[in-house]
């Protein structure tokens, strides 16, 4: 929805009004495009306020685009008489200055998430809109991107991988999959281990190629259940996708939604915004990417390291941000086959380390030939001491078992030489009985920088559901040179000029 702010004289001496205004409208979805001006305004010849253009009212009556005229102050029956004469229906009118919350209903049908920039000059604080249209749910179906035979090479090629990592991983110890993910994998994907089984690569295709919308993400991003549930939420997917936006622009270096699209690999589904698929999740792995790309991005060839990285999403994202250096995913090979597909197949130019025995080397020699590197669980340990400049866990730790999350975080007390960054549990909600971080072995090795609640609100302490810490931890013997020094300022950072440009 585009709305045009009426100028009047008595709003002018309340500045907050149109500001109060200008915010109520964009966090509904409603974008101000104009300010419209009375001509007995003594600044009607003015062609600009407030970073918007002005116009004439009867020029905005004119402007097919402007669904609504929002007037931000009491209107006298002088006004609305006048409004309505100079042609606008009433139904188009809202009066934020006399019934707030009809005016904020009228601004929720809005079809845009709006995000502001700021910029400081002489003249006072300026602000740039950018508006990105909501363009409705995404739940049809999702053409593969490459042709059939291309699809069964990668398919081959991973589940190759797989197979060889379920037939050398270990028995015992720590890298024997945890009871919760053992158990949950084998009563969620029956038709994934049938296809295992018979080394069957069409079937294993099939399910790759639909893997959002079936067994293949349970637990990873909720499978069948997951897709179900969107589909029927129809339109609440875009309030959800809302909230989630609203946090996510907050909380990267530069909001740009174009690079949450989702490729088209394994039938995603999501909101259409702007011309692009995006689902929250991606939000999360996207502010993730842009963290560890404003710790690590200007040293030289940064390796990060992740354990557990699910379907491959924040390895999308790092790549979407064009991350220097090498992304490094262990995961149990169940999930890993998924991550492989997905990043081998919406990134065919990069190259990617698959598993192929376990005395493998991992040493920064061999990381730096590939831009992934993509290994089973238990090839951890044979990860050259101090290679990861920063390494990640989220949302998975907790959920394995004492020993394993004891074994993980000895080694990568080893083998980081920077920081330490993940996403945990801070405390068991409803239905969530794993280890919180609390419980979690110290690492004598790192400082903690920060700890704070999720920002997400499915995560938030306030989460019935799930409450998740950020946490961010830094070596006490970090090389500060490595990362702290001159280099880390000529980090491309955006001046209000360039923002504004
Ligand atoms: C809930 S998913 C989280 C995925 C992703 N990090 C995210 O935040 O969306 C948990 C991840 O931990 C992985 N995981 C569970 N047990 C593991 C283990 N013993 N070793 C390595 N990864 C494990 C799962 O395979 C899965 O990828």
């Amino acid at each position: 929805m585009d709305i045009a702010i009426l100028r009047t004289a008595a709003a002018d001496a309340s500045q907050p009004q149109y500001t109060k205004l200008e915010y109520a409208a964009l966090l509904r979805g409603a974008r101000a495009v104009t300010y419209a001006c009375l001509s007995d305004h003594p600044q009607a010849a003015e062609t600009t306020f407030r970073d918007l253009p002005q116009r004439p009212l009867s020029a905005v009556v004119q402007m097919p685009n402007v669904d609504l005229l929002a007037v931000p102050t009491p209107a006298s029956p002088e006004l609305r008489e006048f409004l309505m004469r100079s042609g606008w229906p009433a139904r188009r009118l809202a009066f934020f200055g006399d019934d707030r919350s009809g005016a904020l209903a009228q601004f929720a049908q809005g079809r845009y998430l709006v995000h502001r920039e700021s910029a400081l000059r002489e003249s006072g604080l300026h602000q740039q809109r950018h508006a990105f249209e909501v363009q409705g749910v995404g739940i049809e179906d999702i053409p593969p991107a490459h042709p059939r035979e291309a699809r069964l090479a990668i398919t081959s090629r991973v589940l190759e991988a797989c197979l060889r990592a379920r037939a050398t991983a270990p028995a015992e110890g720590p890298y024997v999959v945890g009871q919760n993910w053992g158990r949950f994998l084998q009563a969620t994907r029956p038709r994934f281990y049938e296809a295992l089984s018979s080394a069957d690569v069409e079937a294993m295709e099939a399910l790759l190629a639909n893997c959002f919308r079936n067994e293949l993400t349970s637990g990873i991003l909720g499978g069948r259940p997951a897709y179900d549930a969107f589909a029927a939420a129809g339109a609440g997917c875009a309030e959800g996708l809302r909230q989630h936006f609203n946090v996510w622009r907050h909380s990267v270096s530069h909001v740009d939604v174009h690079r949450l699209g989702f490729p088209p690999v394994g039938n995603p589904y999501g909101v259409w915004l702007d011309c692009v698929l995006v689902h929250a999740n991606t939000m999360l792995n996207d502010h993730r990417a842009s963290v560890v790309r404003d710790l690590v991005g200007h040293v030289d060839h940064p390796i990060v390291a992740e354990i557990g990285g699910g379907y491959g999403g924040f390895g999308r994202q790092w790549l979407m941000l064009d991350a220097p250096g090498t992304y490094v995913d262990f995961d149990l090979p169940e999930n890993l086959i998924v991550a492989s597909h997905f990043l081998a197949s919406a990134h065919p130019d990069k190259r990617i380390l698959l598993f192929d025995e376990p005395s493998m080397r991992l040493d920064l020699e061999v990381l730096r030939q590939y831009d992934l590197v993509l290994m089973p669980h238990f090839m951890l340990p044979r990860l050259a001491e101090a290679s990861v400049d920063v390494f990640m866990n989220f949302i998975s730790l907790s959920e394995m078992s004492a020993s394993t999350i004891h074994e993980y975080l000895a080694q990568i007390e080893r083998v980081t030489r920077g920081y330490f960054y993940q996403e945990n549990l801070l405390d068991n909600g409803e239905g969530y009985e794993f280890y919180p971080v609390s419980v979690f072995p110290p690492m004598p090795q790192f400082r903690k920088l920060f700890s704070t609640p999720s920002r997400w609100p499915f995560f938030s302490a306030s989460s019935p559901a799930h409450s998740h810490v950020e946490q961010l931890s830094i070596r006490a013997d970090l090389e500060v040179e490595r990362y702290l020094t001159a280099a880390a300022n000529s980090l491309p950072s955006r001046s209000a000029e360039e923002t504004f440009a």
